[in-house]
C-alpha cells in the first residue's frame, strides 16, 4: 500500500464511522450478516426485529462477531402500519442522520393470509412496508444527503422477480382470486426492483440513490418456519445442495450499501456485486409509475 492508498483507507474509515445504516430484519440471515459486516467497517448500524427475543441474541452476536458497540435494535413488524410509523418516529429520536436504509426483511409463505391492516402479507410486508418505510424516513434521507453528499436507499429483491413474468396483478393485489406462494413472492420482488427504480427517479436531485439485488441463493432461515409447509423438505435440501452462506448472501447488500464505486450508481439491479439487467417486466416504467400511485394510496387508507 503507498501512503496515498493509506490515507484513502483512513478517510473511507472515517467517513464509515459517522454513518448510520438501517437495516430492517437484521436478526436473522442476510440482514445480521450485513449488520455484522457494516458495523465491523464502523458504521452506527441500527437493525430491526420483529421478535423482542430473538433481536435481543441477535443484538448479542453482532455486537460480538463485529467488535463494534455502536449497533442497536428497535423493533418493527412491516406487517402493521402502525408499527412502522412508531419506528420511524423513534428513529427520528434516536438519530439525525440515516446515511444507508437498507429494506431487507422478507417472507414467503404457502397460504394466504393478511396483515393487520388486510393487506395480502408478502406483499404487504416486502413491499407495502418498506414504501411506507421509506417515505417515513424521506426528510432524513435527504437532510443526510444534503449534509453529507449522499444517501442510500437499497432493496433486497431477488431473481424470483422472474416468475411474475405478466408483471404486477394490479386487478387482485389482495390476492383474494388465486394464491401461489412462488407467484405472490414473485410479484413481490418484483415490486421491491420497479420500487427502487421509481424511488430512484423521484430522488433523483436529492443526492439519494436507490438500487436493488438479488443476494443469490442462500441457506438462511428463509422460507424454513414452515412457510413452505409441505415443500419444507425440498427447500432444506435445495438450501443443502446448492445455497451460499448469509455471509457470502450479505456480500452484495453490503457492496451497494457501503461501495464507494456504487456511492452515485442509482436505478440499478445487482447481482454477485455487478451491475445486472432485470427481466423486463422490472423495467416497466408504467408499471413502476402505478405501483407508487397504488402503493401510496393503500398505505394512507
Ligand atoms: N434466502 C434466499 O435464498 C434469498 C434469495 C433472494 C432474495 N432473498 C431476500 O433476502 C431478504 C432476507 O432474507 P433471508 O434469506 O435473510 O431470510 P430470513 O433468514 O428468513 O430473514 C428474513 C428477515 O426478515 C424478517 N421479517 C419477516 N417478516 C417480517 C415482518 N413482518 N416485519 C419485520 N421483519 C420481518 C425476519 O424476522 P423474523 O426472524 O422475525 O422472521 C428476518 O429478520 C428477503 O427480502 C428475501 O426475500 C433471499
Amino acid at each position: 500500500m503507498t501512503q496515498a492508498d493509506d490515507q484513502i483507507s483512513e478517510a473511507t474509515e472515517q467517513t464509515n464511522t459517522q454513518k448510520t445504516v438501517i437495516i430492517t430484519g437484521g436478526n436473522a440471515g442476510i440482514g445480521k450478516e450485513s449488520a455484522i459486516a457494516i458495523a465491523e467497517m464502523g458504521a452506527r448500524v441500527i437493525f430491526t426485529s420483529r421478535d423482542a427475543k430473538r433481536g435481543a441474541e441477535a443484538l448479542a452476536e453482532v455486537k460480538e462477531r463485529s467488535g463494534s458497540k455502536k449497533v442497536e435494535l428497535l423493533s418493527l413488524d412491516l406487517a402493521s402500519l402502525s408499527s412502522i410509523r412508531s419506528f420511524a418516529n423513534e428513529v427520528a429520536n434516536t438519530t439525525d442522520r440515516i446515511d444507508v436504509l437498507l429494506n431487507n426483511a422478507g417472507l414467503l409463505q404457502t397460504s394466504r393470509s393478511v396483515t393487520v391492516d388486510g393487506f395480502e402479507t408478502t406483499f404487504g410486508v416486502n413491499h407495502l412496508g418498506h414504501f411506507l418505510l421509506t417515505d417515513l424516513l424521506r426528510q432524513m434521507l435527504t437532510k443526510t444527503a444534503a449534509e453529507f453528499g449522499g444517501a442510500r436507499v437499497v432493496v433486497v429483491a431477488s431473481n424470483a422477480h422472474k416468475f411474475a413474468r405478466n408483471g404486477i396483478d394490479f386487478d387482485d393485489l389482495d390476492r383474494v382470486k388465486s394464491y401461489s406462494a412462488m407467484g405472490v413472492y414473485g410479484e413481490s420482488k418484483l415490486a421491491n426492483i420497479l420500487f427502487a427504480n421509481e424511488l430512484a427517479k423521484k430522488f433523483a436531485d436529492t443526492g439519494i440513490t436507490a438500487n436493488s439485488l438479488h443476494p443469490g441463493y442462500v441457506a438462511s432461515r428463509f422460507g424454513r418456519d414452515g412457510d413452505t409447509g409441505r415443500l419444507d423438505w425440498a427447500v432444506a435440501l435445495g438450501a443443502k445442495l446448492f445455497a451460499i452462506s448469509p455471509k457470502k448472501g450479505a456480500e452484495t447488500s453490503v457492496f451497494v450499501a457501503t461501495g464507494e464505486s456504487t456511492a452515485t450508481q442509482t436505478g440499478g439491479y445487482y447481482e454477485k456485486s455487478r451491475l445486472k439487467k432485470p427481466a423486463p417486466q422490472a423495467l416497466d416504467a408504467g408499471a413502476a409509475k402505478r405501483l407508487w400511485e397504488v402503493s401510496t394510496e393503500l398505505v394512507d387508507r
